[in-house]
Protein backbone atom coordinates (compact mmCIF):
# COMPACT_ATOMS: atom_id res chain seq x y z
CA UNK A 1 0.00 0.00 0.00
CA UNK A 2 2.25 2.60 1.01
CA UNK A 3 4.62 1.60 -2.05
CA UNK A 4 1.88 2.35 -3.93
CA UNK A 5 1.17 5.63 -2.01
CA UNK A 6 4.76 6.73 -2.45
CA UNK A 7 4.87 5.70 -6.19
CA UNK A 8 1.69 8.03 -7.12
CA UNK A 9 3.36 10.81 -5.11
CA UNK A 10 6.44 10.43 -7.47
CA UNK A 11 4.31 10.39 -10.30
CA UNK A 12 2.69 13.82 -9.56
CA UNK A 13 5.98 15.28 -8.80
CA UNK A 14 7.30 13.61 -12.25
CA UNK A 15 4.24 15.51 -14.08
CA UNK A 16 4.42 18.82 -12.51
CA UNK A 17 8.05 18.94 -13.76
CA UNK A 18 6.89 17.68 -17.07
CA UNK A 19 4.63 20.34 -17.33
CA UNK A 20 6.58 23.19 -16.64
CA UNK A 21 9.08 21.76 -19.15
CA UNK A 22 6.27 21.69 -21.79
CA UNK A 23 5.55 25.58 -21.15
CA UNK A 24 8.74 27.16 -20.99
CA UNK A 25 10.19 24.95 -24.28
CA UNK A 26 8.09 27.16 -26.50
CA UNK A 27 10.84 28.75 -28.57
CA UNK A 28 10.71 32.60 -28.36
CA UNK A 29 11.07 33.91 -32.22
CA UNK A 30 12.57 37.41 -33.22
CA UNK A 31 8.89 38.79 -34.24
CA UNK A 32 8.04 38.19 -31.34
CA UNK A 33 10.54 40.88 -30.36
CA UNK A 34 9.47 43.77 -32.08
CA UNK A 35 5.89 44.87 -33.35
CA UNK A 36 4.64 48.30 -35.38
CA UNK A 37 2.11 49.77 -33.33
CA UNK A 38 -0.62 52.02 -34.80
CA UNK A 39 0.54 55.74 -34.27
CA UNK A 40 -2.01 58.40 -33.94
CA UNK A 41 -0.48 61.36 -32.83
CA UNK A 42 1.23 60.35 -29.32
CA UNK A 43 4.16 57.68 -28.94
CA UNK A 44 3.93 54.73 -27.07
CA UNK A 45 5.66 53.72 -24.16
CA UNK A 46 7.26 50.89 -25.99
CA UNK A 47 8.62 52.53 -28.99
CA UNK A 48 12.09 52.14 -29.97
CA UNK A 49 13.97 55.73 -30.47
CA UNK A 50 14.88 55.31 -33.87
CA UNK A 51 17.03 58.66 -34.32
CA UNK A 52 16.86 62.51 -33.69
CA UNK A 53 15.67 66.05 -34.94
CA UNK A 54 17.33 69.04 -33.34
CA UNK A 55 18.11 67.09 -30.42
CA UNK A 56 14.99 65.71 -29.86
CA UNK A 57 14.61 61.78 -30.81
CA UNK A 58 12.66 60.61 -33.15
CA UNK A 59 10.57 57.63 -33.74
CA UNK A 60 10.47 54.76 -36.48
CA UNK A 61 7.53 54.92 -38.57
CA UNK A 62 5.91 53.47 -41.42
CA UNK A 63 3.33 53.62 -44.04
CA UNK A 64 1.95 51.92 -47.09
CA UNK A 65 2.28 53.81 -50.37
CA UNK A 66 1.93 52.89 -53.85
CA UNK A 67 1.72 49.33 -52.90
CA UNK A 68 5.06 49.68 -51.01
CA UNK A 69 5.94 49.55 -47.37
CA UNK A 70 8.19 52.12 -46.83
CA UNK A 71 9.69 53.15 -43.34
CA UNK A 72 10.36 56.91 -42.36
CA UNK A 73 11.30 58.95 -39.29
CA UNK A 74 8.52 60.16 -36.95
CA UNK A 75 8.85 63.56 -35.89
CA UNK A 76 6.52 63.91 -32.35
CA UNK A 77 6.64 67.65 -32.75
CA UNK A 78 4.68 67.10 -36.19
CA UNK A 79 2.61 64.39 -35.58
CA UNK A 80 3.49 62.77 -38.64
CA UNK A 81 5.82 60.76 -40.49
CA UNK A 82 8.27 61.90 -43.42
CA UNK A 83 9.53 59.86 -46.37
CA UNK A 84 10.45 60.10 -50.07
CA UNK A 85 9.10 57.71 -52.60
CA UNK A 86 10.58 57.93 -56.58
CA UNK A 87 11.25 61.45 -56.02
CA UNK A 88 8.89 63.24 -54.14
CA UNK A 89 9.04 64.05 -50.28
CA UNK A 90 5.50 63.34 -48.58
CA UNK A 91 4.58 63.74 -45.12
CA UNK A 92 2.04 61.57 -43.77
CA UNK A 93 -0.40 61.89 -40.12
CA UNK A 94 -2.63 58.80 -41.21
CA UNK A 95 -2.61 55.59 -41.55
CA UNK A 96 1.05 55.34 -39.76
CA UNK A 97 2.25 52.32 -37.99
CA UNK A 98 5.44 52.83 -35.55
CA UNK A 99 8.19 50.25 -34.93
CA UNK A 100 8.03 49.22 -30.85
CA UNK A 101 9.78 46.73 -28.43
CA UNK A 102 9.88 45.52 -25.30
CA UNK A 103 13.74 44.81 -25.37
CA UNK A 104 15.41 47.91 -26.52
CA UNK A 105 18.17 46.14 -25.74
CA UNK A 106 18.14 43.44 -27.86
CA UNK A 107 18.84 45.66 -30.56
CA UNK A 108 21.52 48.19 -31.97
CA UNK A 109 23.11 50.72 -34.13
CA UNK A 110 26.23 49.16 -36.48
CA UNK A 111 28.07 51.43 -38.52
CA UNK A 112 28.39 50.83 -42.24
CA UNK A 113 31.24 52.48 -43.72
CA UNK A 114 31.11 52.83 -47.58
CA UNK A 115 28.21 50.84 -48.24
CA UNK A 116 30.01 47.46 -47.01
CA UNK A 117 28.86 44.81 -44.42
CA UNK A 118 31.83 43.66 -43.17
CA UNK A 119 32.51 40.09 -42.15
CA UNK A 120 30.75 39.21 -38.97
CA UNK A 121 28.04 40.59 -39.47
CA UNK A 122 24.80 38.58 -40.28
CA UNK A 123 22.35 40.16 -42.60
CA UNK A 124 19.51 38.18 -41.30
CA UNK A 125 19.77 40.20 -38.54
CA UNK A 126 18.69 43.33 -40.20
CA UNK A 127 15.81 44.82 -39.13
CA UNK A 128 13.04 44.53 -42.30
CA UNK A 129 11.11 47.73 -42.65
CA UNK A 130 9.44 47.69 -45.65
CA UNK A 131 8.46 45.76 -48.88
CA UNK A 132 11.26 44.95 -51.43
CA UNK A 133 13.61 43.80 -48.33
CA UNK A 134 13.77 47.81 -47.23
CA UNK A 135 15.70 48.19 -44.19
CA UNK A 136 15.95 49.84 -41.29
CA UNK A 137 18.92 52.34 -41.23
CA UNK A 138 19.79 55.99 -39.65
CA UNK A 139 22.34 58.44 -41.25
CA UNK A 140 23.90 61.70 -39.69
CA UNK A 141 22.54 65.41 -41.22
CA UNK A 142 23.21 68.40 -39.99
CA UNK A 143 19.61 68.64 -37.89
CA UNK A 144 20.69 65.16 -35.98
CA UNK A 145 20.12 61.53 -36.83
CA UNK A 146 17.86 60.77 -39.78
CA UNK A 147 15.78 57.22 -39.83
CA UNK A 148 15.38 55.85 -43.31
CA UNK A 149 15.82 52.62 -45.34
CA UNK A 150 18.24 50.79 -47.33
CA UNK A 151 18.53 47.38 -49.31
CA UNK A 152 21.25 45.46 -50.12
CA UNK A 153 22.84 44.89 -53.82
CA UNK A 154 20.69 41.70 -54.74
CA UNK A 155 23.52 40.50 -57.21
CA UNK A 156 26.58 40.29 -54.37
CA UNK A 157 23.89 40.28 -51.06
CA UNK A 158 27.12 41.61 -48.88
CA UNK A 159 28.17 44.51 -50.16
CA UNK A 160 26.77 48.11 -51.67
CA UNK A 161 24.44 49.40 -50.18
CA UNK A 162 22.82 52.36 -49.86
CA UNK A 163 20.71 54.89 -47.54
CA UNK A 164 18.05 57.37 -48.44
CA UNK A 165 16.14 58.91 -45.93
CA UNK A 166 14.19 62.27 -45.75
CA UNK A 167 12.68 65.25 -43.45
CA UNK A 168 11.17 68.07 -44.42
CA UNK A 169 11.51 68.05 -48.11
CA UNK A 170 14.59 66.78 -47.62
CA UNK A 171 16.63 63.41 -49.07
CA UNK A 172 19.60 62.74 -47.82
CA UNK A 173 21.65 59.99 -49.05
CA UNK A 174 25.10 58.12 -47.99
CA UNK A 175 27.21 54.59 -48.23
CA UNK A 176 27.97 55.91 -44.53
CA UNK A 177 25.39 55.32 -41.69
CA UNK A 178 24.01 53.07 -39.35
CA UNK A 179 21.49 49.87 -39.63
CA UNK A 180 19.26 48.48 -37.04
CA UNK A 181 20.77 45.76 -35.95
CA UNK A 182 18.92 42.67 -34.11
CA UNK A 183 21.44 41.18 -31.16
CA UNK A 184 19.70 38.56 -29.02
CA UNK A 185 19.49 35.20 -29.75
CA UNK A 186 16.29 34.18 -27.43
CA UNK A 187 15.89 31.43 -29.00
CA UNK A 188 19.55 29.63 -28.21
CA UNK A 189 19.05 30.98 -24.76
CA UNK A 190 15.60 28.94 -24.61
CA UNK A 191 17.34 25.94 -26.08
CA UNK A 192 20.08 25.87 -23.08
CA UNK A 193 17.47 26.67 -20.21
CA UNK A 194 14.87 23.62 -22.14
CA UNK A 195 18.12 20.97 -21.94
CA UNK A 196 19.11 21.97 -18.66
CA UNK A 197 15.66 21.22 -17.63
CA UNK A 198 15.29 18.08 -20.01
CA UNK A 199 18.30 17.06 -17.91
CA UNK A 200 16.85 18.15 -14.65
CA UNK A 201 13.85 15.92 -15.55
CA UNK A 202 15.49 12.46 -16.72
CA UNK A 203 17.48 12.89 -12.84
CA UNK A 204 14.23 12.86 -10.88
CA UNK A 205 12.62 10.49 -13.09
CA UNK A 206 15.89 8.09 -12.02
CA UNK A 207 15.97 9.47 -8.56
CA UNK A 208 12.51 8.25 -8.22
CA UNK A 209 12.89 4.98 -9.46
CA UNK A 210 15.46 4.70 -7.13
CA UNK A 211 13.66 5.65 -4.22
CA UNK A 212 10.65 3.24 -4.61
CA UNK A 213 13.27 0.58 -5.29
CA UNK A 214 14.73 1.25 -1.59
CA UNK A 215 11.60 1.43 -0.31
CA UNK A 216 9.66 -1.91 -2.21
CA UNK A 217 13.03 -3.70 -0.19
CA UNK A 218 12.55 -1.61 2.93
CA UNK A 219 8.63 -2.77 3.07
CA UNK A 220 9.32 -6.33 2.39
C1 LIG B 1 25.89 45.21 -32.44
O1 LIG B 1 25.86 43.82 -32.18
C2 LIG B 1 26.58 43.02 -33.12
C3 LIG B 1 26.37 41.58 -32.73
O2 LIG B 1 26.64 41.35 -31.37
C4 LIG B 1 28.04 43.41 -33.15
O3 LIG B 1 28.73 42.68 -34.14
C5 LIG B 1 28.14 44.92 -33.45
O4 LIG B 1 29.47 45.31 -33.40
C6 LIG B 1 27.31 45.70 -32.43
N1 LIG B 1 27.37 47.11 -32.80
C7 LIG B 1 27.53 48.04 -31.89
C8 LIG B 1 27.56 49.44 -32.41
O5 LIG B 1 27.69 47.81 -30.71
Amino acid sequence: MTVIIVFILQLCISLTFQDSLDINSVPVHIDEDFYWRDYRGSIPKDALVGGSKLNRPTYIGQVVHSNSLIPGPIVQEDKGMYFYFEGDAYFVTENVKIFCTKHPEKFNWTKIHNGEVRNGLDVNRFVIGGSNNMYIGRIRYHDGDLVGRFSLDSSSYSTLISFEGSVDDMLVEGNTFEILYYIDDGRKRQFVSFSLKKTFNSFLIVANSLITLWFSKFLQ
